[in-house]
């Protein structure tokens, strides 16, 4: 077992998702002592925007490939290497207005290929994600709260588009632990943080 921990907050030392990530995983191993853990994290070092050459490379044919357009490829192959070899993902994700952290965008622009993550059938224009046999977990901290069913809920941008694009790569286990009221301080974070902490302590014994 293979477990892939990816964080997108900027913030080190203060931020929520960070911490409610590690506490989950703590908990998630003890019940999987023997599951490696892998650490991609895109706040400290954010992958390369992609470019008109990045583009370029990526629909030149295998055969046709040279040094330069491999080198262009290189990190996003690297990146979707490891999302192969993994079987459950963690996904730390603040809401940064409204979305998701532009350096998590930059990521997906990376691992999402046809040919490579995403296969796609000319015949039916339809696209199929091969990372299948994988699932995932979001926790995703905010400042509001946009729980699913709720009227804010369509203000959130952020989780259903994280979700479509997992769903979109194959990965169709998806569960999902908000974290709301992060930064209004009082009784109502705490609150939100402890009932959070404890719905993720449930999911690692099942998950
Ligand atoms: C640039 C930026 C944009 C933000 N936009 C939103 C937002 O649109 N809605 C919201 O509820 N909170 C927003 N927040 C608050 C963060 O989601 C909240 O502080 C969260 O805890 C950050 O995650 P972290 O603690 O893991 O860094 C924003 C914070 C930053 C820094």
């Amino acid at each position: 077992m293979q477990l892939l921990e990816i964080q997108s907050s900027v913030r080190q030392d203060r931020s929520v998702s960070r911490t409610l990530v590690s506490k989950f995983i703590y908990q998630w191993q003890l019940f999987h002592p023997e599951a490696q853990h892998q650490l991609r994290d895109l706040g400290q070092q954010p992958p390369a925007l992609i470019t008109a050459e990045w583009v370029a490379a990526n629909q030149t044919p295998a055969q046709d490939q040279t040094e330069t357009t491999k080198a262009l490829l290189a990190e996003s192959d690297a990146l979707i290497a490891e999302l192969f070899e993994c079987d459950r993902i963690v996904i730390g994700v603040p809401m940064y207005n409204f979305g998701i952290p532009a350096h998590l965008k930059a990521y997906f622009d990376n691992v999402i290929r046809v040919g490579h993550t995403v296969g796609y059938n000319r015949d039916t224009a339809t696209f199929k994600g091969l990372l299948t046999e994988k699932q995932a977990l979001i926790i995703s901290s905010r400042t509001g709260s946009y729980a699913p069913e709720t009227p804010a809920a369509t203000m959130d941008f952020c989780v259903p588009y994280l979700q479509f694009l997992l769903n979109f790569l194959g990965i169709q286990h998806v569960d999902y632990v908000e974290v709301p009221y992060q930064g209004m301080g009082g009784k109502i974070q705490q609150q939100a943080t402890e009932t959070a902490i404890a719905r993720l302590m449930e999911l690692a014994e099942v998950w």
